[in-house]
């Protein structure tokens, strides 16, 4: 079984990735709703709310997990790593598939003022990129009203407007690209699903830890919250 968690249900669409990559596997899909948003804390906690969860994750039989959140991976993936046998997999924004076009990073405040995020970004900075931390819109996607979210775009991102790339450095954003594109008009996305899926596909190779299951998915909140179950599975057939 593959552990995945997110700060609520914005991983889901890294799920989506892992599944069309590795169908035959099961999932451990953990949605950190009561700590949700991650963005807003500091080191200190979101690396003790990552570490109780991975130990969750692992307790219940985790071969692997994949941090499906880039608040989480940024902050705790080393201390994670160094504490725990099982791989694990950590995200970051797609920052360095971006061409040499002008383009906006989208990710929460914690992502935007790690060191983790700073390396990444000195060593594939285009010199025309913004980075803008987005607080305060994880929350609205958990929400889900559309309206808030494009009134919250427009006054933040809406001055953007002509940009060519936008990386959606937080897992929940992938979910509100037609809300961007209505107020950014036609832009390039990046987000980082696509190469953390196929990464822990090679590791589960390396490590000859490969299943052939049904690809069972189960689904915990924290919270206990049926209205997040019930947005999970209809977001993962979308
Ligand atoms: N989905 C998360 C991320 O990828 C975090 C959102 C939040 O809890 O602030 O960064």
């Amino acid at each position: 079984m593959i552990g995945v968690f997110d700060s609520g249900i914005g991983g889901v669409t890294v799920l989506r990735e892992l599944i069309r990559i590795l169908p035959n596997e099961d999932y451990l899909y953990y949605s950190d709703t009561i700590n949700n948003p991650y963005g807003d804390k500091t080191n200190e906690e979101i690396i003790n709310i990552s570490d109780d969860i991975v130990n969750k994750l692992i307790n219940m039989g985790c071969k692997i997990i994949v941090i499906a959140c880039n608040t989480a991976s940024a902050i705790s993936k080393e201390y994670l790593r160094n504490k725990y046998n099982v791989p694990i997999i950590a995200i970051e924004p797609a920052y360095k598939s971006v061409n040499d076009e002008s383009t906006l990073v989208m990710a929460t405040k914690a992502t935007i003022n790690s060191d983790k995020f700073k390396i990444l970004f000195n060593t594939y900075d285009n010199h025309k990129t913004i980075l803008l931390s987005c607080s305060g819109l994880a929350d609205l996607i958990e929400e889900g009203n559309k309206d808030k979210i494009i009134n919250y775009l427009e006054d933040k991102i809406g001055k953007y407007k002509g940009v060519k790339n936008v990386v959606l450095g937080c897992t929940h954003y992938p979910l509100i690209k037609e809300e961007i594109t209505k107020v950014l008009g036609p832009v390039n996305f990046y987000d980082g699903s696509v190469g953390v899926s196929k990464h822990t596909k090679e590791v589960l190779e390396e490590k000859n830890l490969l299943s052939n299951n049904t690809g069972k998915i189960t689904f915990i909140d924290s919270s206990n919250n049926k209205e997040k179950e019930d947005l999970f599975y209809k977001l993962l057939e979308e």
